[in-house]
């Protein structure tokens, strides 16, 4: 298979965990005899300090002609001064917008080897395995917004607005990835204060129709968010907007140990986009500390969700947990007392690892 890949390795620790990611896709190719062309271009502050602008015309055009792209993380003090629309963020939010992609889905799936480590008492945790299907082009993050200074007081606004379409064609990916999965989709809303949560409930309530086989729920926001630490294994699909879904995929991500962990995927009309969900982690850079699971684990969903390689997908997959089952931790998913190891260490191993399983694999078959 011949695939041409844009990484955008962007700020703080997103260049380390990029490449880790591309260390993953080489020894793919290699192993596999798949062909995968990998471009870098900058994005968010690095693309600030060479272009002057969060999201050059260069690194969006390569997007658009690519099969695939892989985001590190975006942001860092140093831009912290500038104004909304000039940061770093809105690169990323610029190029989600240019490439179409209303998609975001956010796999939050208990490790074994790092069921430990969760705040969760294992009762409670049971096997979390749900999936954030995140509105992404839309509501307050794209709304009108605005700030200014009335008879001396300073006013900000940001507007939440969901059209029908766009709540339809999210819900539809929803209930789709649900029938594929338990049938069970859990609808994240305000329905009870804000309009635009009226309309997206009242729109996927009658979508409804066309998935009878799957189960609706609707819960409030607040609720949601107390369910899921109470109870988390009573989600499966878990569809939201566009700011509910950020906020609670990292409430999540902490459940199953760590925001580092947890794989995105992106997609729209065109190229898909995989990007774990840490962010730029400004004080982990340069101490080799950041934890490339989850940009790991976005590269298995490129290769699954993105080629259809669910082989390959499942091979990077089964040598990461061995590698987590011989002990292998970065600092911010060790178990207290236990030693912890380099990020790039980690990522070495599991390229050894990698091999392991292939020679595994070949004897035996696959599995761990
Ligand atoms: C995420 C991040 C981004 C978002 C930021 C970096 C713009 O928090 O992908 O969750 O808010 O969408
Ligand atoms: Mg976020």
């Amino acid at each position: 298979m011949k695939k041409t890949i844009v990484l955008l390795p962007g700020d703080g620790i997103g260049p380390e965990v990029t490449r880790a990611a591309a260390l993953v896709l080489r020894e793919c190719a290699h192993e596999f005899g798949h062909e995968f062309d990998l471009h870098d271009f900058p994005i968010g502050g690095a693309a600030i300090d060479v272009a002057g602008t969060p999201l050059p015309n260069e690194t969006l055009d390569a997007c658009r002609k690519a099969d695939a792209i892989f985001l590190g993380a975006v942001g860092g003090a140093k831009w912290d001064a500038l104004p909304v629309g000039q940061r770093p963020e809105s690169g990323l939010l610029a190029l989600r917008k240019g490439l179409g992609l209303y998609v975001n889905l956010r796999p939050v799936k208990l490790l074994d080897p790092l069921r430990g480590i969760s705040p969760l008492r294992p009762e409670r945790l049971g096997n979390v395995d749900m999936e954030i299907v995140r509105e992404l082009m839309g509501g307050m993050y794209f709304g009108e917004r605005g700030i200014k200074t009335e008879n001396g007081v300073e006013r900000a606004w940001d507007t939440e607005s969901y059209s029908t379409p766009e709540i339809e064609r999210i819900a539809t990916f929803a209930y789709a990835r649900a029938e594929n999965r338990s049938r069970r989709v859990c609808s994240v809303d305000k329905a009870n204060v804000l309009a635009s949560s009226q309309l997206w409930r009242r729109t996927v309530s009658a979508l409804g129709s066309v998935y009878p086989e799957v189960k609706l729920e609707h819960m409030y926001v607040d609720n949601a968010a107390m369910q899921l630490t109470l109870r988390p294994t009573q989600f499966d699909i878990m569809l939201t907007s566009n700011m509910f879904g950020d906020i609670l995929s990292d409430a999540a991500a902490a459940l199953v140990g760590s925001i580092g962990l947890i794989p995105s995927a992106s997609f729209g009309s065109q190229a898909p986009l995989f990007e774990p969900i840490h962010g730029s982690a400004p004080s982990l850079v340069g101490t080799d500390a950041a934890n490339p699971i989850g940009s790991i684990l976005s590269t298995a969903m490129m290769l699954r969700d993105g080629f259809g390689l669910s082989l390959e997908a499942d091979w990077v997959e089964q040598s990461l947990q061995r590698v987590l089952l011989q002990g292998f931790r970065t600092p911010d998913i060790a178990e207290p007392g236990r030693k912890t190891v380099a990020g790039s260490l980690f990522v070495e191993t599991l390229r050894e690892e990698m091999q392991r399983t292939l020679e595994h694999a070949e004897r035996y078959g696959w599995g761990v």
